[in-house]
Parts: structure tokens; sequence; C-alpha cells
């Protein structure tokens, strides 16, 4: 997918759902990437999590043109340089350090950093970061912990991800401070292991009708 200079808003913006990725096969990338496509799901975090994942980076960002993809779980500078060299055009944390965002501006790379306190909102928003990952979300807090955000940090924007799914994501969506979730149930483990393409790009378009009009 071709965007300039991406920024943070186009990847929360393009979908209800980012889906959270973790492939064990790098042969699993490129067809798991075309179902999702397919689906409408063009923004697709794959997750450091597997020892094949910058190799997964790589070959959808050659080979999936439609696709825009990011990576996921960067815990820290040096995975921040590897995933973009791979192709990854966004990158989301589980946390927040100044290094990070500093490695990623530098990098060009928009970054969605994983917040789940105040304060890690403020050392966000101090080094210019104003969309942001809520994670753990429902460990964390849930629909109740945005909305008590929104009154002291009504200028960020979150993306909760952490046991969302199709059941509470409308929840979570129909908040003014949301703009996407993020979650894993649309690319389960066992369809990925079975090749069952077909079951994501179902998964993926039932996600797009999540959408929140606001
Ligand atoms: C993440 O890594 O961002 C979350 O663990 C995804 O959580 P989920 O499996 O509850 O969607």
């Amino acid at each position: 997918m071709a965007v300039k200079n991406l920024t943070a808003k186009d990847v929360m913006r393009d979908a209800p759902v980012i889906p959270v990725i973790v492939l064990n096969e790098v042969a699993h990338a490129v067809p798991l990437a075309r179902a999702l496509v397919a689906g409408g799901i063009r923004m697709l975090e794959v997750t450091l999590r597997t020892p094949v994942a910058m190799q997964c980076i790589e070959a959808i960002a050659k080979e999936v043109p439609d696709a825009v993809a990011g990576a996921g779980t960067v815990r820290n500078t040096k995975d921040a340089q590897a995933a973009a060299k791979a192709g990854a055009r966004f990158i989301v944390s589980p946390g927040y350090s100044s290094p990070l965002g500093r490695a990623c501006k530098e990098l060009g790379v928009p970054l969605l950093p994983g917040v789940a306190t105040g304060s890690e909102i403020m050392a966000a928003q101090d080094d210019g970061y104003m969309e942001m990952k809520f994670f753990p979300a429902l460990q964390a807090g849930g629909v109740p912990m945005l909305k008590s955000w929104h009154g002291p940090f009504f200028d960020a924007t979150f993306c909760p991800t952490g046991g969302i799914t199709a059941a509470n994501a409308r929840d979570f969506l129909a908040l003014p401070n949301v703009a996407c979730v993020g979650g894993t149930w649309i690319v389960p483990a066992d369809a990925i292991e079975k090749g069952d393409w077909g079951r994501i790009t179902r998964l993926a378009k039932e996600a797009r009708e999540l959408a929140c009009p606001k």
C-alpha cells in the first residue's frame, strides 16, 4: 500500500482492528497477509515474538504490496532498527521508553507506544506521541480507564489491545478517544497452522463491520 509519510493516525484509522500476528513459519506470512487484505485489513502488526518474525515482515513487505507490514512487541532501539530494515512501516511497543521514541523518530517510522498509566502517557506525550496503544487494555482497566483518561488526556488517542474480542470491541470503539483496537482474535493460531485463510478473511471482514462512526 503506497502511503508516503505514513503517520500513526494513518495506521490507527485505516480499519477498526489491527491484527496482532504471531507467526511461527515464514511460509505462513504472505498467505496470511493476503487473507487479511482480502478481508479489508491492511495494517498488519507482526509481533517480534518468534525467531522468524523479521523474515515474515520482510516477506510481507516485499510480496504483498497492498498490505502495510508493521512490527509489534518492539522493546528496544535495536529491534526498532532491525524491524525498519526488514521493511516494517510502523512500530508498536508494549511499553514506552524515550530511547525507543527517539529511535523511531530518527528512523522516520511511526510508533504506537504502549501505555497503561497516566505517567506513561505523560512520558510519551512529552516526546510528541499522541497516538498510543493501551496495553494490556482489559487487564489495566478497560473501558472505564479510557473514560477516565479522556478528561486529563483529552488530546490522546488509543488503540486498546489485550483482551479485546468481537464481543467487546464495539464498547471500546464507541469511545471518543479510541480510533481502533488491536487483537489476536482475527488471526487465530489454529487457523494459521492449518492454513485456513478463508476463515481469516471472514474474521477480517467481520472486524471491518465493527466500525463506529465518530
Ligand atoms: C498483544 O500482544 O498486543 C496482546 O497480547 C494481544 O492480546 P489478545 O491476545 O488478548 O488479543
